[in-house]
């Protein structure tokens, strides 16, 4: 006859105090002031709505430091200020949601429209272009961004470009530098841009494809909190990307900023934002060339 039995020393399973299972709550205190610090250092706003978003992934970071409660989070990460701590919370609170050929117009009005003419103009033929993809996350833009100059430069006898990809968490960063995807995430790369582009894994089962070296010899990574004073970027951009990014910023931010990319910008370069993002109301020397397209007057 099977005994089933009962009580604290058969309890396989759970062994964890139960203590561990009373999740923290962010208080108002802590989520003010982790709200101004964030919206302080890099821009992004934190309205009430982020709220639970922001409790949510903190917590991970309150178990990987065996902390029990914010209060203890806020007060080590404010009170000791932590550099380290800073970049591991930022990795945590951004959003780093993003794809290849992300928005698919911008990248035909690039070729169609912007390339030819900043190439009569001698961008990478007499000197190399450039290209800025600001807030470029885990790097699937700043590639398809070499996609389509790699195939716009075939029709030319002579083509340089380079493409730069900023953003400022370290962890999307590190997979843009790697360069490797699951295979899922390639589905909008159109065929023959895959063969010419991607190498797959040699492990199929590891369903994992790479860029090929020739494309990644022409983008670079660089961290770069756009925040930030003075960008030490070198020269000047012909073209930049900033999708997606402006959004999570307040109105006022986002004019200083696109103040600071027009300085960045060369004559008649110019500036591409994501679909649900405007500048309209701002006082900028930008002409509206497009939807979420404007060229440097
Ligand atoms: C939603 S992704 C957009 C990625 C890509 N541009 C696109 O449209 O697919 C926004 C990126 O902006 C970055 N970001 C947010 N605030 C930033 C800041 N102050 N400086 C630099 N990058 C920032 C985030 O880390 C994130 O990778």
């Amino acid at each position: 006859m099977e005994i089933l039995q009962h009580g604290p020393l058969a309890s396989p399973g759970f062994e964890t105090p139960a203590i561990d299972l009373v999740r923290p709550k962010l208080s108002d205190r802590d989520f003010a002031r982790l709200g101004e610090f964030i919206s302080g250092t890099i821009g992004v706003k934190m309205p009430e709505a982020k709220r639970s978003l922001l409790e949510s992934r903190l917590l991970k970071r309150l178990r990987a430091l065996n902390l029990r409660s914010f209060e203890e989070y806020c007060d080590s990460l404010f009170g000791g200020f932590s550099a380290d701590e800073t970049v591991h919370m930022i990795d945590l609170v951004v959003t780093n949601k993003t794809d290849f050929f992300r928005e698919p117009g911008h990248f035909e009005n690039l070729t169609e429209r912007v390339l030819p003419e900043l190439v009569s103009a001698g961008a990478g033929t007499e000197r190399p272009l450039t290209v800025w993809s600001a807030g470029c996350s885990s790097g699937e833009e700043p590639y398809t961004l070499a996609m389509i100059l790699k195939e716009f430069g075939e029709g030319l006898k002579r083509f340089d470009f380079q493409v730069l990809g900023t953003d400022i968490s370290t962890r999307a960063l590190a997979k843009a530098s790697a360069g490797i995807y699951e295979e899922a995430k390639i589905s909008p790369v159109p065929m023959d841009l895959r063969r010419k582009y991607l190498l797959r894994s040699r492990d199929s089962s590891r369903g994992l494809v790479k860029i090929s070296p020739e494309l990644g010899s022409h983008v670079r990574f660089r961290r770069l909190n756009l925040m930030d004073e003075d960008w030490d970027l070198g020269g000047e951009a012909d073209i930049i990307f900033c999708r997606n990014v402006i959004i999570y910023f307040n109105r006022e931010t986002q004019e200083a900023l696109f103040r600071k990319f027009s300085g960045r910008l060369s004559k008649g370069g110019y500036i591409f934002i994501g679909h649900s993002e405007t500048l309209n109301g701002f006082d900028l020397p930008l002409d509206k060339a497009a939807p979420t397209v404007y060229r440097k007057m």
